[in-house]
Order: structure tokens, then C-alpha cells, then sequence
């Protein structure tokens, strides 16, 4: 897989971002899809912030059963990105924004999946309905519509390389992971800086040619994009609850017919 070499291009972007810098004190810069889909999807933002699942995560009270069902559910959607992003990696609107070197998650959640649910991890995966629903549209777009897929990878590998880096110093210490077992995913080793590398990724995305309508269709579709996260986390949440009540029920002691058919 190739990808035009992170390091050149980060010093070419540090110059390029100076000129546009300069631009910027003439005219506005409202225009950049990367400005416009930050604006569009801020609210969302806001509301993935505050699912339980985040807010668990804000307040350093993430749990394993929590963190392993996470794991398996971004599993199911970086296969149906990458996959997608893979076979459209020459597409021209895909091409500026490929960067598996850099960026693939798939391997990483293997290898924490294996670590976290042993070597038969592949038999227990679970995937809820949402997750299912996340990567058919995924699929979907990846055939019909690959210029969709901006919005996708704009909304996945942005948000590791921001709030996602916080998230996984907490896991690590609400779980008390050692040595980066299990926690892969959080980590980008062919990212040196994540801060210039998201500068490099917007003005790639900045220079994609779109016509009005196909960039008003990337702006609704990272808004989607954020949504189908949503439902991913509280689809989990509602999964965790279910499996709590379970146990609770199986720790209540039985009722009295019970205990009788049992001696
Ligand atoms: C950016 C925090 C969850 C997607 C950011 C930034 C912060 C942040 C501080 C700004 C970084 C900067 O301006 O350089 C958080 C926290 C979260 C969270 C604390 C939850 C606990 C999410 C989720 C998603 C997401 C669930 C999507 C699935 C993004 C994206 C950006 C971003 C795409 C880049 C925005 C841009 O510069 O265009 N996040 N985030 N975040 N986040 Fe999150």
C-alpha cells in the first residue's frame, strides 16, 4: 500500500498552512470542507460527548465488559472502512485522504481483541444490531457512492487522533493495562505529531474537487456518520444493562418453589 510519505508531506503542509494562514487574514476560509463538516457535525459532537458510554469513559469509570464490547463493535466498522477505503484507494476523492500506513486501525483491534478475549476471539465477537447497521452503510457507500467515505474517515480517524488519545490514557488507567497490551488501538505509531497530522489530513481534504451537491452529501453524511457512533454507544450500553440484570437475577435467591423443585 502506498501513501505519499507523512513526514515530507507534514513539511510541505507546515508551508502550505502558513500561506493559507496568510490567505486567511485576507478572506475567509469558510469555503474548506474541513471547516464546514467541523461546523456541521459540532453539535453532534456534543451529543456523542455525552452518551453514558463517554460520559463513563470522562469520568475514568470505563469497565472491561464495557471496553471488550467497544473493541468488537470498532472492529466491525475499521473492517467495513478499511475495506472500503482499500478498494477505493485510487477513487479521486478517496486517493488524498488514504493513509493506511498511518491511520489502519483493523490489525491493532485484532491484536488487543486477541489480548482482551484470548486466542478464540474471532468466535466471540458480539456485535450489536446498531454496529451491524454502522457497516452495512458503510458497504453501501464503499459500492455506490465512495466520495461518502470522506465523511466516514473524517469522523472515525480524526476523532482517535483528538479526544480518542485522552481515552486511551484513561483506559489504560481505569483498567490498569500495562506495557500497551490491549490498548493498540489508541496508538499511531506512524504518527508522530497527531496535532500536524490532522492539519496535513485537512488540507487533504480541503483539496478534494467536489461539485455543490456532492459536498452538501459529505456534510449530511459525517452528520450520519456521528449518529450511527451514537446508536453504536448506546446500543452497547443498553447490551451492558441487559447483561448486569442477568447476572443480578442469577445471584437473587430463588423463590421458595424453586429452591423446593430443586431438593
Ligand atoms: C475533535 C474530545 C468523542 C470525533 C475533538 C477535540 C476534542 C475532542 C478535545 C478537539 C481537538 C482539536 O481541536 O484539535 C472528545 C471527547 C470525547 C470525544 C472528550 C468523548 C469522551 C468523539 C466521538 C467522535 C469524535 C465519539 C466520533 C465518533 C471527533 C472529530 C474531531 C474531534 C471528528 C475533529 C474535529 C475537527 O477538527 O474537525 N474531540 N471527543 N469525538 N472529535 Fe472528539
Amino acid at each position: 500500500k502506498e501513501t505519499g510519505g507523512y513526514l515530507t508531506d507534514c513539511k510541505i503542509t507546515e508551508m502550505e498552512s502558513d500561506k493559507n494562514q496568510q490567505k486567511e487574514n485576507l478572506q475567509s476560509t469558510d469555503r474548506d470542507l474541513s471547516e464546514q463538516i467541523k461546523t456541521v457535525t459540532k453539535d453532534s459532537h456534543v451529543r456523542a460527548e455525552n452518551t453514558e458510554l463517554m460520559l463513563s469513559y470522562q469520568r475514568g469509570q470505563i469497565t472491561l465488559p464495557q471496553y471488550k464490547l467497544l473493541l468488537c463493535s470498532l472492529y466491525e466498522i475499521y473492517k467495513a472502512l478499511e475495506e472500503e477505503l482499500d478498494r477505493n484507494s485510487s477513487h479521486p476523492s478517496v486517493a488524498p485522504i488514504y493513509f493506511p500506513q498511518e491511520l489502519a486501525r483493523l490489525e491493532a483491534l485484532e491484536r488487543d481483541l486477541e489480548y482482551l478475549l484470548g486466542q478464540n476471539w474471532r468466535e466471540r465477537v458480539i456485535v450489536p444490531a446498531a454496529t451491524h447497521r454502522y457497516a452495512q452503510r458503510l458497504r453501501q457507500i464503499g459500492g455506490e457512492n465512495p466520495i461518502l467515505l470522506v465523511a466516514h474517515a473524517y469522523t472515525r480517524y480524526l476523532g482517535d487522533l483528538s479526544g480518542g488519545q485522552v481515552l486511551g490514557r484513561i483506559t489504560q488507567k481505569s483498567m490498569g493495562l500495562r506495557n500497551g497490551e490491549g490498548l493498540s488501538f489508541f496508538s499511531f505509531p506512524g504518527v508522530t505529531s497527531p496535532h500536524r497530522f490532522k492539519q496535513l489530513y485537512r488540507s487533504r481534504m480541503n483539496s478534494i474537487e467536489l461539485t455543490e451537491e456532492q459536498r452538501e452529501g459529505v456534510l449530511q453524511e459525517a452528520v450520519r456518520a456521528f449518529e450511527f457512533n451514537i446508536e453504536v454507544f448506546d446500543d452497547l450500553q443498553k447490551m451492558l444493562r441487559a447483561t448486569e440484570t442477568d447476572t443480578k437475577e442469577q445471584r437473587r435467591p430463588a423463590p421458595d418453589s424453586a429452591r423446593d423443585a430443586a431438593h
